[in-house]
């Protein structure tokens, strides 16, 4: 063990529920760390930006870093323990070698067949998936608490627990609501890039979902969801209604679906999404 990684087991309690995050924090993480404080475990909160998950043309440099504040708002809300790890305590083979782990890891189905952010972020789930897995053999937690903003990211990760249940057993991966401001914007800690003239288009996946709650089919909700993203002048990367599980498409045998869009504005990505009909 490095010496972090002993300074770091000597902190943890006895299966922690834990909040992987990248730091920026907002309401939206303030929420999953309340969620964990109400677990009645130990809380431990991680920020460390995972170079492994951002592919060359994407904003890793300038990715909003807040650690000052972020420390202040993790134990406001109810961390006992911050972990911000270097890069070498995460992948102590360094870089190259996290890259190519990251690009030969086994995905489960939910990262690669849905043709979400799969498709939009090829490098995205490879990276996501080397990183939980490290912070959780780090941190060996029992509750570990996502936000359900990244919908799909929530999926893989919980598959990618039952998946390798051997390695990951005794986690359990809980799917907390969107937080969103006042007027429907879900949080994320890229909103900071929202100028005043970008902030109302912004509100188009949060308006597009609410139509396509109105609508009476998927097909009906899908072309409204197209219609008001069109609206806000945002350029479509998917706007789709699935199956809440597989994120693939919808079969009518009743199985609970699930509103997704990506988009972006002036480069900038949002995603949203929602059960639906809501
Ligand atoms: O959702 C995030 O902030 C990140 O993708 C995560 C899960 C912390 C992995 O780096």
């Amino acid at each position: 063990m490095t010496a972090e990684e002993t300074e770091l087991a000597g902190a943890l309690g006895e299966r922690p529920a834990f909040v992987p995050t990248m730091g920026a924090l907002h309401e939206g993480h303030v929420s999953l760390i309340r969620h964990a404080a109400g677990l009645g475990h130990q809380v431990v909160v991680s920020i460390f930006v995972n170079p492994t998950q951002f592919a060359p043309n994407e904003d890793l440099a300038t990715y909003p870093r807040t650690r000052e504040d972020d420390i202040e708002r993790a134990r406001e809300a109810g961390a006992d323990v911050i972990f911000i790890p270097d890069e070498q305590v995460v992948y102590p083979g360094g870089s190259r070698a996290a890259e190519r782990g990251a690009a030969a890891i086994q995905l489960p189905e939910v990262a690669t067949r849905p043709g979400l952010e799969d498709a939009c972020r090829r490098h995205f789930f490879g990276g996501v998936c080397l990183v939980v897995g490290r912070l959780f053999d780090l941190v060996r937690p029992g509750p570990a608490i996502f936000g359900e903003k990244d919908y799909q990211q929530f999926m893989v990760i919980r598959s990618m627990v039952q998946e390798q249940a051997e390695r990951f057993e005794g986690i359990e991966v809980i799917g907390c609501p969107t937080i969103r401001e006042p007027d429907g914007l879900a949080m994320s800690s890229r909103n900071v890039r929202l100028t005043s003239d970008t902030r109302e288009r912004a509100l188009g996946p949060y308006r597009a979902l609410q139509a396509a709650g109105q609508a009476e089919t998927p097909r009906e909700a899908e072309a409204s969801m197209a219609e008001v993203l069109d609206a806000h002048d945002l350029e479509i990367q998917y706007a789709v209604i699935r199956d809440a599980e597989t994120l693939e498409a919808v079969s009518d045998d009743g199985r609970p679906m699930r509103a997704l869009i990506a988009a972006t504005l002036d480069g900038l990505r949002l995603i949203d999404n929602a059960p639906y009909p809501g």
